[in-house]
């Protein structure tokens, strides 16, 4: 029987060292035979944030360990891998620098390909394990660096139709935890604390809620719950604020979405959608969206859970496409921390901007 592909991928970009080992599956979904994730909650936790040095340092201390695990626990030989994908941006330069010169380093060892992936298009490809999604979609990516709104034409073939002209959504959501002096990461802090909390209490602004097309901001809103801070003198008023924070950035998501499934329709006959990235995780977020498809009648598709933060298995299915129509990257393939999806879209950025 002939042997079946399997790739190896590697992620680094930021706070999580990733390795993954994927096994193609023909025409049905590729298998993740191991997709082994290690955290920096713990190094990071007393700065409320991403410290890049002390990231990079602890790719350096985990890397070859995590590859060790990932390898026993597919029960795969190095040998037997047909070639190494590994985040090349964008990302923070030092970290991602770790992974990628370990999985070059692989590569020349074992004479396989090796494979320079967009960590942008692991996370639109991500629901692909589970669903047979097809191109065209339209993909709402929300993580902690990345807010988004782009048309996922094919691979390597993206049109970004909305972006966030200051913070990630994810970023807004790490921010107010700490003005709220919640536990870090954010995100989830927040979702759980606004379940105690009144998520009318509190009106929060919705900036360029209906101009700038499916654009997005939410640096006013983090000023506000920044002011409204100040005013906080008990445990509840701190939930109430998370839960008015949550649902006013449902009502902002609900919105766009609703202007990028207009569009989408404008380039193409799809009617499939893809949420992807940390704060696709959600479940009040996941809610709002599934109810705003069903009106639109678009489909919403959600990568798994341990497939929305980062992670190595999707770094690896990119891999694997891009190993099924070979393309391989030569050696002298440098990191590049900004690498968008859509090199023709414009840089876009600050209260300055014309929408
Ligand atoms: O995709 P990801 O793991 O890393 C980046 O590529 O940025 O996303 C991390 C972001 C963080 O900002 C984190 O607070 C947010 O995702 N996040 C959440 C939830 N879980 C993670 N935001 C809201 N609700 C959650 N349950
Ligand atoms: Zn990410």
């Amino acid at each position: 029987m002939k042997k079946k592909i399997l790739i190896m991928g590697i992620e680094t970009s930021c706070d999580e060292t990733a390795v993954s080992i994927i096994q193609d599956n023909g025409k049905k979904s590729p298998k993740i035979l191991a997709n082994i994730i290690s955290s920096q909650e713990e190094v990071h936790k007393k700065f409320g944030g991403v410290v890049p040095e002390l990231a990079a340092r602890s790719h350096l201390e985990k890397i070859e360990r995590i590859t060790k695990k990932a390898l026993k626990k597919s029960k795969v030989k190095l040998e037997d891998i047909d070639a190494i994908s590994a985040t090349a941006g964008p990302g923070l330069i030092v970290c991602l620098s770790v992974g990628f010169n370990f999985a070059k380093s692989l590569s020349i060892a074992l004479k396989k390909p090796f494979i320079a992936v967009n960590h942008l298009e692991g996370h639109a490809l991500s629901p692909m394990f589970h669903s047979n999604i097809k191109f065209p979609y339209l993909l709402l990516l929300i993580s902690g660096g990345h807010t988004q709104y782009l048309i996922v034409k094919g691979l390597g073939k993206y049109k970004r139709i909305g972006t966030t002209i200051d913070d990630a959504l994810g970023e807004a959501f790490d921010k107010t935890a700490k003005i709220l002096g919640f536990q870090f990461p954010g995100g989830p802090s927040v979702e759980q604390y606004a379940k105690r909390g009144n998520q009318n209490r509190f009106i929060l602004p919705k900036p360029i809620i209906n101009r700038g097309g499916c654009n997005l901001s939410f640096a006013g809103l983090k000023t506000a719950v920044f002011k409204l801070s100040k005013l906080i003198k008990s445990e509840q008023d701190k939930y109430d604020l998370a839960a008015s924070f949550q649902k006013t950035v449902m009502d902002i998501i609900y919105k766009k979405t609703k202007v990028a499934i207009n569009e989408f329709r404008k380039y193409c006959k799809g009617n499939e959608m893809v949420i992807a990235g940390g704060v696709a995780k959600n479940k009040e977020i996941r809610k709002k969206i599934n109810k705003m498809c069903l009106e639109e009648k678009f489909t919403a598709i959600f990568p798994e859970l341990e497939l929305c933060s980062d992670n190595a298995a999707m770094i690896a299915i990119v891999g694997l496409k891009k190993f099924k129509n070979r393309e391989f990257n030569k050696l002298n393939f440098s990191v590049n921390p900004r690498w968008q999806l859509d090199n023709k879209a414009k840089f876009l950025k600050g209260a300055g901007v014309e929408l």
